[in-house]
């Protein structure tokens, strides 16, 4: 561990029925941009992403496969940690919820809330029955009225997932006494659910009245087995949620890294898991007597071509065929860039290859490469010294200057799209003073100018590929390199020192190729 301010900061754990697509590779992303942002900014970072590997769906999912349940996990599981390393993630933790640290978390919990009270001073945990309707690809219990019928009279989750009736014995949490107690949470951390439009959704549903939640089953048998009666195994969204927890070392509440790091930053979570992050997740923690998460940011959902992205539809996009064909870099960026950060997008080709050719090769790679090889021919490849500045050179250095302040506004919120426009207006400022300034001419009747322009020019540049990092992070590090600036000294801290003129940059190489459809076979 670090020195400086914790950040705890998590994407869901992903289920291990499905192969990663693009919707996994997003959120991986976007958690992953704002770790490595906190990270360079001195923070003391926790990033954490996993498999969600029990319940009903993985247990149908194993046994369709002809596997043991643990053997197919191992499996699947295995392609999430390399789905992560094909997107670049820098976690610090990739946890499996059938490690047996998780199993002791999630009794741990278990036990903290039954040994509780309710506000109402009643017992958290009850023995029940339950008699309704589940959606197995959800996890989820629905109420009749909440149902959506069909043309043909079946009825369907809002998802649109297949419910079936169940009926088994099952313990219950007493989520309805916890409604004045979630409210007067979100009251008092007006933040605590972002976007806006999400939290007006939460607040609204529990106003509505909660019914207790079911939080054990009985009809199978893969999970965690509820403390003193293993014929129940416990809900697997009340299993999976732990997870956060026990990354910090739970039911040790006095671990380092529970004291550190806990309460959680920030959990980044897709639309469709609000309810479980906003509502069970604090009841059951406070419950429990911990401290809740400070925010739960939901982001939306790609389509794809204007679809509903579905293996049936054929248009199931998997990461590592968009890393082949398009590179990590120009995929993280898309992404972040392409919507607003809570909002639902469209992911099409002709978008991907419009940004990559547009804003990454045309802008940014463009730039690097002509100042960088103006710097090798004009001037031997070493960095000139800066003689006195004119206006234009103080605004454009202001302007670089004035990134990481703006930037971390935007990344608070966290506003991705936001923050690479601002990166990038910079990127516009600087190739229009290329153009205005125009070195080549200089380079024959002022040359102590050209020092100059080109100083400024490679300074922005730094600044450039400094708060690009979080974003694209193989491409900034290679244009790091040659800018002759050491690895061990790439994190914001260095934006308040400067190049050093005569330092030698090594022969420049384009950082962000253009792409070229490949021809189409004769
Ligand atoms: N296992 C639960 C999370 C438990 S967290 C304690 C789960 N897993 S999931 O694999 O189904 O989804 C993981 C994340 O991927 C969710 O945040 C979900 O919103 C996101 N996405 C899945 N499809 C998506 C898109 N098409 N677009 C964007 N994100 C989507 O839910």
């Amino acid at each position: 561990m670090t020195g400086g301010k914790p950040f705890y900061i998590t994407t869901p754990i992903y289920y291990v029925n499905d192969s990663p697509h693009l919707g996994h590779a997003y959120t991986s992303v976007a958690c992953d941009a704002l770790a490595r942002f906190m990270r360079l900014d001195g923070f003391n970072v926790l990033f954490l992403t996993g498999t969600d590997e029990h319940g009903q769906k993985v247990a149908k999912s194993a046994r369709d496969a002809g596997l043991a349940p643990l053997e197919f996990c191992d499996r699947v599981s295995q392609n999430f940690r390399a789905m992560t390393k094909l997107m670049d993630i820098s976690n610090d933790q990739f946890i499996r919820t059938t490690e047996e640290r998780h199993v002791k978390a999630s009794q741990g919990i278990w036990q903290a809330i039954a040994g509780n009270k309710s506000p109402k001073g009643r017992d958290n945990i009850y023995l029940g029955k339950y008699a309704g309707w589940y959606a197995v690809r959800d996890e989820a219990f629905y109420g009749e009225d909440e149902l959506i019928k069909d043309a043909n009279g079946t009825r369907h989750a809002p998802s649109g997932a297949e419910v079936e009736w169940v009926e088994e014995p099952s313990y219950f949490f007493r989520l309805s006494d916890w409604q004045d107690g979630l409210l007067a949470y979100y009251d008092a951390h007006p933040d605590f659910i972002a976007p806006k439009s999400r939290r007006n959704e939460v607040v609204s549903f529990v106003k509505g009245g909660l019914n207790d939640l079911s939080v054990s089953r009985t009809s199978f048998d893969w999970g965690v087995p509820v403390p003193g009666n293993p014929k129940h195994v416990m809900y697997v969204w009340l299993d999976a949620l732990t997870n956060y927890l026990t990354a910090v070392g739970y039911p040790d509440t006095k671990a380092a890294a529970y004291k550190t790091f806990w309460p959680a930053d920030i959990h980044v979570v897709g639309k469709d898991i609000v309810r479980f992050h906003c509502v069970y997740w604090p009841a059951f923690l406070m419950a429990a007597g911990l401290e809740v998460p400070k925010r739960v940011f939901a982001h939306g959902w790609w389509t794809v071509e204007g679809h509903k992205m579905s293996k049936s539809l054929g248009n199931f996009v998997a990461p590592q065929q968009l890393v082949e064909q398009y590179g990590v870099d120009a995929v993280r960026y898309f992404m972040l860039r392409e919507l607003p950060f809570g909002s639902d997008g469209d992911f099409s080709r002709r978008a991907v290859v419009g940004r990559i050719n547009g804003d990454l090769a045309n802008d940014f790679g463009n730039l690097a490469q002509r100042v960088l090889s103006m710097i090798q021919s004009y001037c031997g490849g070493k960095l000139p010294g800066p003689g006195a500045l004119k206006a234009a050179d103080e605004t454009l250095l202001a302007s670089a200057r004035a990134l990481l302040m703006k930037t971390r506004t935007e990344m608070a919120e966290p506003a991705f799209h936001r923050a690479l426009e601002t990166i990038w207006h910079v990127v516009g400022d600087a190739n229009r003073y290329v153009d205005e300034q125009a070195p080549w001419t200089l380079r024959k009747t002022d040359t102590a100018r050209l020092g100059t322009v080109l100083y400024t020019l490679a300074e922005t540049i730094r600044h450039l590929a400094i708060l690009a990092q979080p974003f694209v992070p193989q491409a900034a590090a290679k244009l790091l390199d040659q800018l002759s600036i050491p690895p061990g000294n790439r994190d914001f801290a260095v934006l308040a020192t400067a190049l050093i003129p005569g330092t030698v940059l090594p022969k420049p190489a384009g950082i962000f190729p253009r792409y070229v459809e490949a021809a189409a076979a004769p």
